[in-house]
């Protein structure tokens, strides 16, 4: 591939910006200086650097994160940290984004892309992927909490939403899981609220049937495996085809 088309599909920079990188003579490949935008590089078989880092290229990157508390999920905010200022800078430059968002103070299983058709595929509401979160309550929740929820909670603003599953340990009846389907602002805590109740600790344990990998401490993040990044993939694929989701 072209020198400049690579370096810009990487995520460094516009081809201007790519054109001055390469006359710094800061790119090599195998060992010599690629200079001109319009070199054939190979980065298949060839060891590519830049500025002395060694430059791996994928079209597509995918991380799973276990996002601390504190992090804003998306990618730039004028005041507050995000999820991309905890990246690599080799993950970076490849202009990722989140799919989906959690709230500042949620924690948990966070992916990281800048495939598109991956993140719309486990974020739009057509497709209806679950998401699991492990939520504390400031009170035990009640077995009408159950069946609320799992008829739809009507929200403070008036919208009814999707059933969801609440799982209430009988040894800890206010450490609860939730599964819900769609992805509102706030949407668990405002289930909670509106059946009298308020979420202390919120943190999202698995997404589709893929669950946060738990040897990830809070704010550390690895490549997902091709198998994870397929089996999400075909879930939701396997969702839409089967009509198991709305319309909307
Ligand atoms: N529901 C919430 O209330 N917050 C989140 O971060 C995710 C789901």
């Amino acid at each position: 591939m072209r020198a400049d088309k690579l370096l810009a599909n990487a995520g460094f920079g516009t081809r201007k910006e790519v054109k001055k990188l390469l006359k710094q003579g800061v790119v090599m490949a195998d060992g010599k200086k690629v200079t001109q935008g319009s070199e054939q590089i190979y980065p298949e078989t060839q060891h590519i650097e830049v500025k002395g880092e060694p430059f791996f290229y994928r079209e597509y990157i995918y991380l799973m994160m276990n996002k601390p508390a504190g992090l804003i999920s998306a990618t730039e905010d004028d005041f507050h940290e995000t999820v991309l200022d905890v990246l690599e800078w080799d993950d970076v430059v490849r202009r990722p984004f989140p799919v989906g968002r959690l709230d500042k103070d949620t924690e948990g299983m966070l992916l990281i892309t800048n495939d598109g058709k991956f993140s719309h595929a486990l974020t739009s509401p057509k497709k209806g992927v679950p998401k699991t979160y492990e939520a504390l309550l400031d009170q035990p929740a009640a077995r009408e909490d159950v069946e609320a929820f799992s008829r739809g909670i009507v929200l403070e603003d008036g919208y009814e939403t999707k059933p969801a599953e609440l799982l209430v340990p009988e040894s800890s009846p206010d450490r609860v899981n939730v599964t819900i389907r769609e992805g509102k602002f706030h949407q668990v805590k405002r289930m909670f609220e509106s059946v009298g109740k308020k979420v202390t600790y919120l943190k999202r344990i698995q997404i589709g049937s893929l669950p946060l990998d738990e040897t990830l401490a809070p704010g550390e993040y690895r490549d997902m495996e091709d198998r994870e990044i397929h089996l999400l993939l075909e879930e939701a694929y396997q969702r839409t085809k089967n009509g198991t989701v709305s319309s909307d």
